[in-house]
């Protein structure tokens, strides 16, 4: 495949403050862009970015049929470039695209778009640990029409962008609160597709619990409110009498990459793990009789965030007295040294 690339005439990477980098808010210069017309994908091109022209008839902006990625480059000591689980990105895009009515990519092609846009735009790949290029491919339904159907047009576009960690704490434990009166997902819904809608419906609750001083929701199921979904925008583990437990992709949950890591790394090591349903009630429990050690959110944007403290039905628990526990630091060292090029890729994962 080939990609017509038309380069910036002057790159904006000395506007930015590398130092000072706050998540999603900064965009390298060229992004990738694909149109669906026709019934097919027409030829791609690499061009600046900058704004797109749409009408306000434009279906997605009515009806949200539109999905994306998230997905990360890093500069490893020695100056090349590791993009992180490219493969297992674009493998859940295409899942994402089946579920959301939107003609699915070549894999290959979508490799190319990527590999090709990182290594035009590779010197807006932060030095710093912690940070890296976050990368956001997405596709909406392009289509001037809102009856509602399946559109007929699509636009695909990548962007990337320098980002340092996406909490402002770090690697420093949050407060979470359970989803009092609002559901994520239900079986059969939307929660296994990286759709907008996942997110939109996010915000009231995350907005409620930020003012209750909670970082995060802790998402409990929709038909009985007993067992635990997922935390905020991430997946969620816990460690009880040594072994990691995460809820299993029964449908309402999105397939995490980084779950996907950590289970991986797990077993590796040695350690026992389970996918299973795991109630509010065992944790508040197994927390306060000192068998559960560990809580944590595992994503791509912030790889591993420990939990501190849980909030459910006016009662607190504090995990792990409010520090990072020794198995969040593990998968997050894990995680991070095959990102940035400091231990093997036994695993495969970087491109
Ligand atoms: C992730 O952590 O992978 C996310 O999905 C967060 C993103 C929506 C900013």
């Amino acid at each position: 495949m080939s990609i017509e690339i038309h380069k910036v005439e002057k790159s904006r990477i000395d506007e930015v403050d590398f130092d000072n980098l706050v998540f999603g808010h900064t965009f390298s210069d060229h992004m990738f862009q694909m149109e669906y017309r026709n019934n097919k994908w027409n030829p791609p091109a690499i061009i600046p970015f900058g704004k797109i022209e749409v009408y306000p008839s434009l279906s997605s902006l009515h009806y949200g049929q539109s999905i994306f990625e998230g997905l990360k480059a890093f500069r490893s000591a020695d100056g090349s470039v590791n993009i992180f689980r490219l493969d297992k990105h674009i493998a859940r895009m295409e899942n994402s695209c089946k579920r959301m009515c939107i003609p699915t990519l070549d894999s290959e092609m979508f490799k190319e778009a990527v590999t090709t846009l990182v290594g035009l735009d590779r010197q807006w790949i932060p030095q710093a640990r912690g940070s890296s290029l976050y990368i956001r491919p997405f596709i909406f339904a392009s289509e001037n029409y809102i009856g509602v159907r399946v559109s007929e047009k699509y636009d695909f576009y990548i962007l990337t962008g320098p980002v340092s960690t996406y909490f402002k704490e770090g690697l420093s434990p949050v407060k979470l609160m359970t989803s009092e009166g609002y559901v994520r997902a239900v079986r059969g819904g939307l929660g296994e597709a990286k759709t907008a809608a996942n997110y939109a419906a996010s915000l009231l609750p995350a907005m409620e619990a930020q003012r209750r001083g909670f970082s995060q929701v802790l998402w409990l199921d929709a038909l009985e409110g007993k067992y635990i979904d997922e935390v905020g925008t991430m997946n969620i583990a816990f460690f009880k009498d040594d072994v990691l437990i995460t809820p299993p992709l029964e449908g309402t949950i999105l397939p995490g990459v980084t779950r996907d890591s950590v289970i991986q790394i797990a077993k590796k090591k040695g350690i026992k793990v389970e996918e299973r349903r795991i109630s509010i009630d065992e944790v508040m429990e197994s927390v306060k009789d000192g068998s559960m050690t560990e809580i944590f959110g595992t994503g791509t944007a912030a790889v591993i965030s420990p939990v501190g403290e849980v909030y459910h039905n006016g009662e607190s628990v504090t995990v792990n007295n409010f520090k990072t526990g020794p198995i969040a630091k593990m998968f997050y060292d894990e995680i991070t040294g095959i990102q940035y090029g400091e231990k093997e890729d036994t695993f495969g994962w970087i491109t």
